[in-house]
């Protein structure tokens, strides 16, 4: 495995490296869920890249940036195990030698649910792929469901912007109480991940009562944030979200497949996670 940290190193170990070329975006804070997003790329690409970049231009403020959980060692040890062939892990003037003022403007899928509360988020997050697809030439590039608005904003941005990447959506990898894996768990206490679980529940709950035939997002909803509420460790709903799966509009009816997503605070940890409803 190399371990790269410059541009220039980068875009010429990824001119001769074996193609197809599949590439793994992370932050870093590396888990199960990046690992199936490793095994996915492994499987059928004959290098596999990850890059570890915490973007500063995709956080809202500097104290969420700055308490990001990072640990590169362990991180470059995590991949060594996954047979990973190149790393890419530049420092933030390495990426941003002048500052950032360009940004690749996602339009409407950016702005909705998530994007309403973290105005640039989006934005931040397409600029930063965009990016690593021009140093990588990636062939294809793997994304976890977990973050299914950034996927459709990532979509978007491939398809406007004429990337020749191919892009895939692997399952979300959870605990064996449902609790997607993510790296901002590391910010839970001992007592805080014990409840977690609560957020898969609440999801599932909701998505039983659609497959039973409950097509009213409200009351979808209304289930959810009460099963939610059932645990006193979860500090703040900030949304429960039902809306097109392909749009992300929200639904009055759920009279198409929908996603039902959720953000909420665990103390000083914001989690978000969700479920396709299926029609
Ligand atoms: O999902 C993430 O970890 C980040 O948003 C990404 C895609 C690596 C961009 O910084």
């Amino acid at each position: 495995m190399r371990v790269i940290t410059k541009i220039h190193d980068m875009v010429e170990a990824c001119n001769i490296a074996p193609r197809p070329l599949g590439l793994v975006p992370t932050m870093g804070a590396l888990h199960k869920g990046h690992q199936s997003l490793f095994q996915k790329a492994r499987e059928s690409n004959r290098s596999v890249v990850v890059s570890v970049f915490v973007n500063p231009v995709q956080f809202a403020s500097q104290a969420d940036f700055e308490s990001y959980p990072r640990d590169m060692e362990k991180d470059l040890e995590f991949l060594g195990a996954c047979g990973v062939d190149l790393v890419f892990c530049p420092s933030q003037t390495e990426m941003f030698p002048i500052g950032m003022e360009s940004r690749v403007n996602v339009g409407g899928i950016g702005e909705r649910i998530e994007g309403k509360l973290r105005p640039g988020h989006f934005e931040g997050v397409a600029t930063i792929v965009c990016k690593l697809f021009n140093v990588t030439r990636a062939d294809r590039v793997y994304f976890g469901q977990k973050d299914a608005q950034q996927n459709l904003v990532i979509k978007h941005a491939i398809s406007d912007l004429n990337y020749a990447v191919k892009m895939f959506v692997v399952p979300t990898v959870r605990g064996k109480d449902g609790l997607a894996y993510s790296s901002r768990n590391a910010s839970l206490t001992a007592m805080q991940r014990k409840k977690a679980g609560i957020i898969y529940e609440a999801l599932l709950t909701a998505k039983k009562l659609f497959d039973s035939g409950e097509f009213d997002s409200e009351k979808l909803r209304n289930e959810a944030k009460r099963v939610i509420g059932l645990e006193p460790v979860i500090s703040r709903i900030e949304y429960v979200s039902i809306a097109d799966l392909v749009t992300l509009e929200e639904l009055v009816t759920i009279n198409r497949s929908a996603l039902i997503s959720v953000a909420l605070w665990i103390g000083g940890t914001r989690l978000i996670d969700n479920l396709i409803l299926s029609h």
